[in-house]
């Protein structure tokens, strides 16, 4: 892809962000280390993220300004960018006593030719910092104070621009106006439509394979069956391996292979149901159920595939790039597990792994999905974590536990479904509580387990809201799932928010 919008990560948790909403209206942009900037290919303008560390430091990251002012391109510092812009143009930055972190106001001043010009009179902001700027060098205009009076936005000269808050989250209210407003100063800007990319990204998908077999696995979640897919619109000579691990939803492999029939995919199954719940099988430690399930799938799969792997195709994506960029977090712990089992590294080290969907977000692979002519039901689908049920029974996987999350949840999303809530919804399903409580059923005393229900909201599952679900549709989720599935006589709704909570009971 020709001049991307660069934007350069100094750590901030919306880096991201930035780059999603970019793409959002319409133009393709990636994220670079600061010491990349003469690899960002020609880019149409370069934004300067936020990020934790203070420019005050000794060791606080940089930029090759003398670089990046012959580059000509428009530049945007986003609060610590634009510190580092300030101290690059001779002006300085004092240490703030607090964080300021929260809404503010803009007000933009009247008059300087910036990238507020449509912007009608005061609105809210989102800061999150703590050093400000204090003197601003010759030549440096401000674009906007907060209520304060202290300036929040600045434009050293016709290409260089910063503000002190993030454009980039839904809490700026003209967050996205600005940011198209400093692309509008650019010239070629790289357009970014999905129709266009799949046929990118099918040429790209062909010169990686060179006429090698792939393998690749599917699970029925978006991600994977999108790969598939591409692989197919590919005609690249594919082997799809289906591991049942016994830890899928009611119903899921049936589903799986009827999917993949109807738009004329061939998969192979592997029923391993019993070798998961076995290797299980007296395992209560979250991770130790997570690295067990990572190796045997592992060893599952490549089992199917013999050693002749010549291509090994996964459906990684771009946020998981990312995280696993940023060494040591907690998401790339979590995400990678399948990652970090050796055959796949060696796999990787020797080159033989391709990762087609590694520059899309989620939304931008459901689009693809959907270009590819998969069906909604693949599409739409909610997130599903790679261990399964297991991380949905806390303690022991048992195949009673199983059967009782499985008939619950099915009951959960099907009402989800019938009552228009599954769309809006990022993720919702039911969780056993490994405890059994007492009830009455019938005339008997009942000592049953009781269910968690979870239903989220989120855009990047990095935070999430539970949903306010009606209380009537709640009602009736309860009683059905009571009345229907054995060994459960409570319900319960799970009001949390994450963090703290993960959204993920294990
Ligand atoms: P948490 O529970 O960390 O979940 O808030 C964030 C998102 O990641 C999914 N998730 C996983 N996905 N392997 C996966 O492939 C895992 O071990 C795992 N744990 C959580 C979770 O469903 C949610 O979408």
């Amino acid at each position: 892809m020709e001049h991307p919008i660069a934007v350069i990560d100094y750590g901030s948790q919306y880096t991201q962000l930035i780059v999603r909403r970019i793409r959002e209206l319409g133009y393709f942009s990636r994220l670079y280390q600061p010491s990349e900037l003469d690899q960002t290919g020609d880019p149409a303008a370069v934004i300067l993220s936020g990020g934790p560390r203070s420019t005050l430091e000794d060791d606080a990251p940089d930029i090759d300004f003398d670089y990046l002012v012959k580059m000509g391109v428009p530049v945007l510092g986003v609060c610590y960018g634009m510190q580092l812009l300030n101290t690059k143009f001779g002006g300085t930055v004092a240490p703030g006593n607090t964080r300021e972190y929260g809404p503010a106001t803009l007000m933009p001043e009247n008059g300087v030719d910036g990238i507020f010009s449509d912007l009608e009179g005061h609105s809210q902001i989102w800061m999150s910092h703590s050093d400000t700027v204090s003197e601003l060098p010759d030549g440096c205009e401000v674009m906007g104070r907060n209520l304060d009076g202290v300036p929040v936005a600045l434009r050293w000269n016709d290409k260089f621009f910063g503000i002190q808050f993030h454009p980039e989250v839904s809490h700026t209210d003209e967050g996205t106006q600005i940011l198209q407003n400093f692309l509008n100063r650019a010239t070629d800007l790289p357009t970014f439509a999905i129709s266009s990319f799949k046929d990118k990204l099918v040429e790209r998908v062909r010169a990686e394979v060179n006429g090698r077999k792939v393998v690749c696995g599917v699970s029925g979640g978006v991600d994977s069956s999108v790969l598939a897919a591409l692989l197919h619109e590919a005609q690249i000579d594919t082997r799809n391996i289906f591991v049942d691990t016994g830890l899928s939803r009611k119903d899921e492999p049936a589903e799986v292979e009827s999917l993949f029939r109807e738009v004329g995919i061939e998969i192979e199954t592997i029923d391993a149901s019993k070798l998961f719940l076995d290797a299980l099988a007296g395992v209560s430690d979250p991770e130790e159920k997570r690295r067990i399930i990572g190796r045997l799938f592992v060893q599952v799969f490549f089992d199917a595939v013999g050693d002749d792997v010549e291509l090994l195709a996964q459906g990684t994506l771009y946020p998981d790039v990312i995280e696993s960029a940023t060494s040591g977090s907690i998401a790339s712990t979590i995400k990678t597990h399948h990652n970090r089992v050796d055959k796949i590294m060696e796999l990787k080290e020797a080159g033989r792994v391709i990762e087609p969907l590694d520059e899309l977000f989620k939304d931008e692979v459901r689009e693809l999905g959907r270009v590819l002519g998969l069906p909604e039901r693949v599409v739409g689908r909610h997130p599903f974590p790679g261990p399964g049920l297991a991380v949905r029974c806390p303690g022991e996987v048992t195949e009673e536990k199983l059967k009782i999350i499985r008939e619950a949840d099915d009951i959960f999303i099907g009402l989800l479904r019938d009552r228009q809530f599954y769309d809006s919804v990022w993720q919702a399903y039911a969780a056993l509580i490994p405890t059994k409580t007492v009830g009455v059923k019938g005339d008997e005393r009942s000592y049953e387990y009781a269910l968690s229900l979870r239903a989220v909201t989120s855009e990047d599952a990095m935070t999430a809201e539970w949903v306010h679900l009606p209380y009537e549709l709640l009602g009736e989720i309860s009683n059905r799932i009571l009345n229907e599935v054995p060994g459960v006589n409570r319900v319960l709704y799970d009001i949390s928010t994450k963090p703290p909570a993960s959204i993920e009971w294990e």
